[in-house]
């Protein structure tokens, strides 16, 4: 039954909800994800593919970090795919210094339904000295070939990235075009979470969205999704208190129940992405609207007649008594409002079918938006 309520998609994985488990090196192994089959992910590893990166991660464990090294590589991958078929959707986050590991490694991900993670991420001297990890964010053009590459495979594709590293805009466009899925983004910045990366990047691309950094509850992960975020993950917080998987499930669940569209935005005026012209006014005043119209390359006219044709013969349309006459204008159902409530009581709409329709407009406009891509 969950499984429907998110109906989320991504090639042939479909995590039943939109929470995720992120990868610990030397934690987060196919044992360890007993305890979170609740999750609509679990990424596994970071598992290093070849003979430079464990001797890589050997020295890491010598100063006192946790890694997962194997003499067999490509063997205990091939092991742990094998030992967490079933919980849940599975990915593993991989590392090696060269092309090859891989494609293996996506060969056999694939084969086991499983999601394939690129750690662009991975600071660690050792690693970067290899031009593993996030020595690939300072070499776009050899990232990409990693991805037209691996994607020929026809895994399901994550790039797991760390924010504010290089220009994030322009990786996340230049991944999406190499061919990549999902863009995992650690939003890590140095005076806290840069939610404002996740906004940018849903702004400017078509990639499912992973939010990464600091998430600690509800209100924490409402903050990702409601810039743009397809599902989160948690890392650390996961060590502190392993339950907070089941309480994060329990609570995304029950807010898409009641509101439909569990990742919807902020309001433009309230600081929500592009997606969020779904509930904005008719343009008639000048207010945030108007720039972010700009950004999307609509003519505030074009943005009324965009609006106006969708709506035409759908329950939208409706709406006397709102403020411009028609729910085609009107707020989140969050935002609490009589006027729209009655209008909704009287076209027998209910709140999840009001904002499965809005998720439904807001796709529609951003398909005329003549920024994308
Ligand atoms: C001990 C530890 C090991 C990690 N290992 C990896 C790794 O192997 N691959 C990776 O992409 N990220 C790794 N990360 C980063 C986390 O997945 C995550 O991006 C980061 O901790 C921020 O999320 P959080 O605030 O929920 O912890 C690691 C983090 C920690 C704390
Ligand atoms: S049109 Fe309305 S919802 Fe949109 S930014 Fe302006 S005041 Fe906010
Ligand atoms: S009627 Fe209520 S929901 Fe609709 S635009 Fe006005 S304030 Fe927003």
């Amino acid at each position: 039954m969950i499984e429907k309520l998110f109906d989320i998609k991504i090639g042939y994985a479909s995590p039943k909800n939109p929470i995720a488990v992120a990868s610990m090196a030397g934690i987060t192994d196919s044992k360890f994800a007993t305890g979170f089959a609740n999750a609509g992910l679990i990424i596994l590893g970071g598992y290093n593919l070849d003979k430079p990166t464990n001797e890589a991660a050997r020295k890491e464990v010598d100063r006192g970090r946790s890694e997962f090294i194997s003499d067999k590589p490509l063997e205990f991958l091939k092991s742990e795919l094998v030992a967490a078929k079933g919980y849940t959707t599975i990915a593993v986050n991989v590392r090696a210094a060269s092309i090859e590991p891989l494609l293996e490694a996506a060969a056999l991900a694939k084969e086991h339904g499983a999601i394939l993670e690129l750690n662009a991420h991975c600071r660690q001297p050792e690693m970067v000295e290899l031009g593993a990890g996030e020595a690939l964010l300072k070499d776009i053009p050899r990232l990409c070939e990693y991805i037209r590459e691996i994607k020929k495979t026809g895994v399901v594709f994550s790039v797991k990235i760390r924010a504010n590293v290089v220009n994030d805009v322009e990786l996340a466009k230049a991944i999406e075009r190499a061919g990549a899925d999902i863009i995992h983004i650690d939003a890590m910045h140095p005076q806290g979470v840069d939610i404002g990366v996740i906004k940018r990047v849903r702004n400017s691309t078509n990639l499912f969205i992973i939010g990464n950094n600091s998430i600690t509850d509800f209100e924490s992960a409402k903050e990702m999704f409601s810039h743009g975020a397809d599902m989160v993950s948690v890392a650390r917080a996961v060590r502190k208190n392993p339950r907070i998987i089941d309480q994060l499930v329990f609570e995304v669940t029950s807010f898409q129940s009641m509101t439909g569209w569990y990742n919807a935005p902020k309001h433009i005026c309230g600081g929500g992405d592009l997606r969020a012209l779904a509930f904005c006014c008719l343009p008639v005043k000048p207010c945030a609207l108007h720039g972010a119209l700009k950004q999307a390359g609509i003519s505030a006219e074009e943005f009324m007649k965009i609006k106006t044709d969708f709506a035409r013969n759908t329950p939208i349309e409706y709406g006397e008594g709102t403020c411009f006459g028609s729910m085609t204008w009107c707020c989140k159902i969050t935002k609490p409002c009589f006027l729209r409530d009655s209008a909704l009581e009287s076209s027998g709409l209910s709140d999840v079918e009001y904002m499965r329709t809005k998720k439904r407009l807001s796709e529609y406009i951003l398909k005329h938006a003549k920024i994308r891509l």
